[in-house]
């Protein structure tokens, strides 16, 4: 199987080394708009490419995975799928509700696999929180409380026009988790310094959720952190109480000076990480059907979510999505 990567930032060098790692797999090709940074991740005899779109076109490969910004996530799947390729997109699906319902579209037309990157779906301890839960483990539950904080590395990211801001890229796992793991939601409130606003540094959302069960839950996303990355939630039941906070996981860090800069690495000494299980059930998916894809109409219930919460952070009103 030969893979192409759009992007080779952060992620974009993750999923070189995931697919690269996977018998059978090769990464073909790596395109970045910064050609330098596509050179840095391509090893192996992978072709570089300025262009994403021409990479597509003319990679003959059998699939493309996504890690550009959100703003180029819909029409970089929707040329792929027309080429008849496998498409595994970086979270969250797209900017806009339309956007990733062409998506979807595009899939379904085609018959490729387009699974859409909540890597949260694979982290042990989110998947083993749902499972307590819904096998009734805390009883009902009542409350859950979700956090997801980051300092803003990247210029796109306070880009809240293009890419949506703390809410896209952060609150969107939170979201996914919860609508899987609690089902359909009832009402959205939310508050956040996006409102009005195309552009913000250092964004910062706090969103009140009611689900049908009548669970409520409460998240928090942020641009604005000090140190690094973090993730944590807390559930409680009327038999029982929950909580994970990424910071007391045990994970090796460490900070490298480099030719490109100062770079950060958290390795989880022990088993497979999220993105390596989430890319070989991926390409498992894609070789026999067996693998698991997040598939785009599970994709769209976050999307529609993070929709609902921009909606709430711009009128001021509750907003039943
Ligand atoms: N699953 C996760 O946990 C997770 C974590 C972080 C980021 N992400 C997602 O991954 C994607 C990329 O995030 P990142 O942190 O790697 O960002 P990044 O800024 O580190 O890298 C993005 C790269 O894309 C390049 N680029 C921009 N437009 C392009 C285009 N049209 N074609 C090719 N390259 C282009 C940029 O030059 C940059 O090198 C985003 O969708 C983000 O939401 C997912």
């Amino acid at each position: 199987m030969r893979v192409a990567i759009c992007g080779a930032g952060d992620m974009g060098e993750r999923h070189f080394a995931a697919f690269s790692a996977i018998d059978g797999v090769k990464v073909a090709a790596v395109s970045d708009v910064d050609e330098g940074k596509a050179r840095r991740v391509a090893s192996g005899g992978a072709k570089v490419y300025p262009s994403s779109e021409e990479m597509i076109e003319k990679s003959g490969v059998d699939c493309v995975s996504i890690a550009t910004p959100t703003a180029f996530h819909a029409r970089l799947a929707i040329q792929a799928l027309g080429k008849g390729m496998h498409v595994f997109c970086e979270k969250p699906m797209a900017r806009t509700v339309e956007e990733g319902e062409a998506m979807a579209k595009a899939a379904g037309k085609s018959g490729k696999v387009l699974a859409i990157g909540y890597s949260t779906r694979f982290n042990g301890a989110y998947m083993t929180a749902r499972d307590m839960i819904r096998a009734g483990k805390l009883g009902k539950p009542g409350t859950i409380r979700t956090s997801r904080c980051a300092t803003q590395e990247a210029d796109w990211h306070g880009d809240i026009a293009g890419n949506g801001g703390a809410v896209f890229e952060l609150m969107t796992h939170d979201l996914d988790w919860l609508a899987w793991t609690l089902g359909p939601v009832e009402r959205v409130f939310a508050r956040g310094l996006a409102k009005g606003k195309a552009r913000v540094d250092r964004d910062y959302a706090l969103a009140v959720i009611r689900f049908g069960s009548g669970t409520i839950a409460h998240l928090e996303a942020s641009f604005a952190e000090m140190d690094g990355f973090h993730c944590a939630f807390e559930a409680a039941g009327d038999a029982g109480l929950l909580s994970y906070d990424s910071r007391r996981a045990t994970t090796l860090e460490a900070r490298l000076v480099t030719p490109d800069g100062l770079r950060r690495l958290s390795e989880a000494p022990q088993g497979q990480k999220p993105l390596e299980k989430e890319i070989t059930a991926f390409v498992a998916a894609v070789q026999d059907g067996r693998g698991y894809a997040i598939p785009a109409d599970e994709a769209l219930v976050a999307l529609r979510l993070a929709a609902a919460v921009e909606k709430s952070i711009e009128t001021g009103q509750p907003v039943m999505p």
